[in-house]
Parts: structure tokens; sequence; C-alpha cells
């Protein structure tokens, strides 16, 4: 059983209010789905309801804490020491073609520390929650990263720059170097689930840059107190910072890590 402290309790609660709406706007989306127009303005709209939910109830629970969310941007509170990190839907191109693997995501940033991080994915109901020093949980039973040491024995998540996206060519190199060496890489299409899916012990290793805080800072939380490893590409711990980031247990990362390194370098 995890042990949580009161503010996860809150995060817990946020998402589960937000996942509601966003489970019965997953319902229509397939409705929509034979439209022409497609449902993307839908979408949006989803998405923003979403993220005001989650604003809402955690502001109503800890007044004062600041934010940083996706949509709304930084949101300056008078407690400069507390700011919650939200992404209230992560894999909106998966939401969009009504494909079931999506998050909400939701991180506590304590004097510029993360402490707290949560993954939940409404459709399959898994609800990944860390807290610093506590370990990590997948309702409620603990989770650990893989034991795999050996980049042939090991699946490999990432994910891939798509139209508008920057640095496609950089991704390529990346790939050829990757996929070369290991059994095998997924693109499942929500870089937070990708990062719980680490702390679970489902994908051994990931990698991606260009990321966003939202994206990754529950994530990390996730990863650390799965026992795992995460850093930057260059293997600074700068991942909010650079965008960049490469997960998984100690050996894995530092493997994964020297590769895509290598794969940089000029020859
Ligand atoms: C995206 C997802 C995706 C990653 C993208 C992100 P969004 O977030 O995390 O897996 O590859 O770079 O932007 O736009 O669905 O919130
Ligand atoms: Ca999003
Ligand atoms: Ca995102």
């Amino acid at each position: 059983m995890s042990r949580h402290t009161p503010s996860m309790s809150v995060m817990v609660a946020a998402a589960r209010k937000a996942a509601r709406g966003l489970q019965r706007d997953f319902g229509e989306v397939e409705n929509l789905q034979v439209s022409l127009k497609g449902p993307a303005n839908f979408v949006t709209a989803a998405d923003r309801k979403a993220e005001k939910t989650i604003f809402e109830e955690l502001s109503k629970a800890r007044p004062g804490y600041g934010f940083l969310m996706e949509e709304a941007g930084v949101i300056e509170g008078a407690d400069k020491s507390h700011r919650w990190i939200v992404d209230p839907l992560d894999g909106t191109t998966n939401f969009l073609h009504g494909i079931p693997m999506f998050s909400i995501s939701i991180a506590l940033e304590r004097e510029g520390q993360l402490v707290a991080g949560l993954v939940y994915n409404p459709i399959s109901d898994e609800m990944f929650i860390g807290e610093k020093g506590q370990g990590a949980f997948l309702n409620d039973r603990r989770i650990r990263v893989s034991a795999r040491r050996e980049l042939p024995q090991a699946v490999v998540a990432t994910g891939i720059p798509h139209i508008g996206r920057p640095d496609h060519q950089g991704f390529m190199t990346e790939l050829g170097a990757v996929m070369n060496e290991v059994a095998g890489v997924r693109r499942m299409g929500s870089a937070a689930l990708d990062l719980a899916y680490v702390a679970a012990g489902r994908f051994d290793a990931y990698w991606e840059t260009n990321l966003s805080a939202w994206d990754i800072a529950a994530g990390i939380v996730l990863v650390r107190e799965a026992g795992g490893f995460v850093s930057g590409l260059t293997g600074r711990d700068d991942m909010i910072e650079s965008g960049g980031i490469v997960a998984g247990n100690d050996m894995l990362s530092r493997k994964l890590g020297d590769l895509l390194k290598k794969a940089h370098k000029p020859s």
C-alpha cells in the first residue's frame, strides 16, 4: 500500500475529477471521428476544460501555490516556494484519433525541486504516483524500473517529431543508432506515460528531445522513485531546461545516453 501525503491526495482528487470530463469527451470524439472537419476544436475544448478543473481543484486545496500549465502558462502564486506543473492532456494526437493512450500529468515543485508526480491514464484507470523518498506506485502497488542491463534485451520508448516540430534529422540519427542495438523501439504518444511505463518496468528505457516541463516533470519523479535514473541528453541533470531526456535503470540509461551522444558526434 502507498502511504501518501495530503498533497498527493489533493493531486489524485484533481486528476480524477478532470479525468471524468476527459472520459466523457473521449467517448464523444469516437462519435465525431466520421465528421469531415474532425473533432480538433472539440479536443481543444476538452483539453482546456480539464486544465480548468485541475487548476480550480488544486487552487482550492492549496491557495497561493503557483502554476506552470500547458495551456494557461505561468500563473504566479503568493507562495513562491510551491508550484504545480500540469499537462491536462498528454497524448493529444491519440485522443483526437480515438486511440485510448493519453494521460493527465501533475507534478509538485517545492523550492525548485520536484517532490511529487502523478500520471493518470483515465481509460485504463492506471494511476501512477510517486513522492520524494516514498517510492512509486501504480494503483497502490509498488513499482520498480526494469532490471535488464543489456541494450539487446531492452525495449526502448521514444517520441517522433512530426509536422511543425524541429529536428527531424536529429531524430533520424538517434533512431538509426538505437534501433540497431535494442530489442524494440516504441512510440506510444504520451511522454508522461512513457516515463510512467519506465517507472513500472514496462519500458526498459526512454529518450526524447524538445519536450516541455509539463510533459516530463511528473514522470521524472516516478522514474526516480522507482529506483531509476533520469538525465538530459548530455548526461546532465538539465531535463526541464533542455527538454531532452534519457531514462531507465542506472545501467541502461547510461548505455542509451552514451549511444545517443556517440550518434551525434561527427565521425
Ligand atoms: C506530446 C506527447 C508526445 C510527445 C510530444 C508532446 P501533447 O504532448 O507527450 O508523446 O512526443 O512531443 O508534445 O501535445 O500531447 O500534450
Ligand atoms: Ca497537452
Ligand atoms: Ca504534453
